[in-house]
C-alpha cells in the first residue's frame, strides 16, 4: 500500500469510529434525558444530543465525499442505572471527544474541513465544561 493509500484508509477508519461514537453517544444523552432530572438537566441532554447527532451527520458527509459507501453502524444502548456514574463516564467520552477532533484535524488536508473539525471541538469542550458543572451541581443537593 502506497502511504496516500495508508493515510486514507486511517481517515476512513477514524471517520467511522467517530460516527459511530457519535450516533452512541446521541442515543445515550436521550435516554438520559428521558429517564433523570429535572426540566434543566433534561433539556441539555437533549442539546448535546442534537449536537451529536450533528457530528455524526458531518463526519458522515466526509466519508460520503470520500465515495465511501456506509457500512452497518452498531448503536447500542447501555444499561447504567446510576446518573453520577453516567455523568462520569461521559465526561471521560466527552473528553477523548475534544482529542478525537485534535486527531481527525491532523488527518485531514482541506482548510475548510480542519475549519469544521475545529468547531466541533471547541462544541465537546463546551459539552465537557457543561457537564462538569452538572456534576457538581447535582453533587450539592
Ligand atoms: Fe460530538
Ligand atoms: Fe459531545
Amino acid at each position: 500500500m502506497v502511504l496516500d493509500e495508508k493515510i486514507k484508509q486511517q481517515l476512513i477508519d477514524t471517520l467511522y469510529q467517530g460516527i459511530t461514537d457519535e450516533m452512541n453517544s446521541a442515543y445515550q444523552y436521550i435516554a438520559l434525558a428521558g429517564r433523570y432530572g429535572d426540566g434543566e438537566l433534561k433539556q441539555a441532554f437533549l442539546h448535546y444530543a442534537q449536537d451529536e447527532l450533528r457530528h455524526a451527520d458531518k463526519l458522515m458527509g466526509m466519508l460520503r465525499d470520500m465515495g465511501e459507501e456506509l457500512q452497518h453502524l452498531p448503536v447500542v444502548q447501555e444499561d447504567q442505572e446510576d446518573l453520577y456514574l453516567y455523568l462520569i463516564e461521559y465526561m471521560a467520552k466527552e473528553e477523548s471527544a475534544v482529542f478525537y477532533y485534535e486527531a481527525l484535524e491532523q488527518l485531514i488536508t482541506q482548510p475548510e474541513l480542519q475549519l469544521l473539525c475545529r468547531s466541533m471541538r471547541g462544541e465537546e469542550q463546551m459539552h465537557l465544561s457543561q457537564m462538569r458543572a452538572l456534576y457538581q451541581k447535582l453533587k450539592q443537593k
